[in-house]
C-alpha cells in the first residue's frame, strides 16, 4: 500500500463522524411534511396564525444547535419535538427549512 493510500483512509476516518452528521434536507423534507406543514404551511408560508414564516426565514437566524435546541423543547404553540424526532431527524429538518428561504 502507498503512503498516499493511507493518508487518505486517515482522512475519511478523521472526516467518517462529521460525515454521517451531514444533514440530508431530502429526508428532512418528508419529516417536515408530516410534522411541521400542517402549522408552517408546505412551502414555509404557514397556516397558522402566529406561527413562524419560514418562506421569509423567520426564527431562522441562529445556529443550527441553537435551532435544534429550540425545536426539541417546543416554543408556545409550538410543540417540542424531543422524543418524536431523533437529532438527525431534527437536523435533517433545519437544513430542508433553510431552503425555504
Ligand atoms: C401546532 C402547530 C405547529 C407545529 C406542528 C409546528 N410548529 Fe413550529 N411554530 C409554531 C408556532 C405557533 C410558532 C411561533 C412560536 C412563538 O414564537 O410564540 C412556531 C415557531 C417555530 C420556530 C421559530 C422559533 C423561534 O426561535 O422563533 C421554529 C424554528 C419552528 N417553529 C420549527 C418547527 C418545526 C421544525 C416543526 C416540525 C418538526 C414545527 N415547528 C411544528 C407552531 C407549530
Amino acid at each position: 500500500m502507498s503512503k498516499h493510500f493511507y493518508s487518505i483512509l486517515l482522512a475519511l476516518m478523521i472526516m467518517g463522524p462529521d460525515l454521517a452528521l451531514a444533514a440530508n434536507p431530502a429526508l428532512g423534507g418528508a419529516t417536515y411534511q408530516r410534522h411541521c406543514a400542517q402549522c408552517h404551511g408546505g412551502n414555509g408560508s404557514p397556516t397558522m396564525a402566529g406561527a413562524a414564516d419560514f418562506k421569509r426565514g423567520q426564527g431562522m437566524m441562529q445556529s443550527d444547535q441553537s435551532l435544534l435546541a429550540r425545536i426539541q423543547k417546543g416554543k408556545n404553540a409550538c410543540p417540542a419535538f424531543f422524543g418524536v424526532l431523533n437529532k438527525q431527524q431534527t437536523l435533517d429538518v433545519i437544513a430542508h427549512i433553510r431552503t425555504l428561504f
